[in-house]
């Protein structure tokens, strides 16, 4: 019986068919931020597939060391309110004003995921590692989901390095919060992309 590798068959059609119709490279050069989105986010099985998507991200022993907090709907009233814990005590005086506009970043997109850095002890494998594959999987999130007809906008900011905005996640100490993907539909695709040149960055070397 003759043994088939579907590996390595699965791979040389992939190359095949990227050389006929490398749309995808191409779609993923187009990629950029939507910082406005609106509903409809990605649900169901789309959502799944784009999750399924981020998970396969480079990470070095396959430690897994990451974990991600999906918040939609009224629930991201609960996010918005740690936002105000953390303006109220850096800045006593915040008026009701900076509050309310603390409270709505977290109605900034239809779904939000908190990408966190869940370290993992190994002695092959610095924390920064981690951190890094933990990004690799909150940036295939959102190509995934810009291959799927979806914006997303990736944000950090002082929520998210704010103790009192981990704690109330329930984010441990030794934990990092990576970055907030902001996920849904842009009211627009038209949107101004900013230019990178491959030759600004990439030398052949020596
Ligand atoms: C780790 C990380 C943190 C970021 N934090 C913010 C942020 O807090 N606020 C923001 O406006 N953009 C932030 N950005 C940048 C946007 O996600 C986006 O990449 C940038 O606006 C450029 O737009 P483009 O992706 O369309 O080129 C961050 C990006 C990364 C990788």
């Amino acid at each position: 019986m003759v043994k088939v590798n579907w590996e390595k068959m699965a791979i040389k059609t992939m190359q095949q068919h990227l050389k006929a119709a490398p749309d995808s490279v191409a779609q993923m050069a187009q990629r950029r931020s939507y910082p406005r989105l609106q509903e409809p986010a990605p649900s169901g099985e789309v959502l799944t597939s784009i999750l399924q998507a981020g998970l396969r991200s480079p990470d070095h022993m396959h430690l897994r060391p990451w974990r991600f907090l999906s918040i939609s709907g009224d629930d991201r009233k609960h996010l918005g309110d740690l936002f105000v814990n953390h303006i109220v005590t850096e800045q006593e005086d915040a008026s009701p004003e900076i509050q309310a506009q603390a409270h709505s970043k977290a109605f900034r997109a239809p779904l939000i995921l908190v990408g966190v850095a869940a370290y993992k002890e190994h002695p092959k494998v610095p924390k920064i590692e981690q951190a890094v594959s933990t990004g690799g999987v909150l940036n295939n999130i959102g190509l995934a989901a810009y291959h799927c007809g979806f914006g997303a906008v990736w944000r950090t900011g002082p929520y998210a390095y704010s103790d009192i905005v981990k704690a109330g996640l329930g984010i441990d100490e030794h934990e990092d919060i990576i970055g907030y993907l902001y996920l849904g539909t842009p009211p627009s695709w038209d949107r101004k992309m900013t230019p990178v040149e491959v030759d600004d960055f990439v030398v052949t070397w020596p």
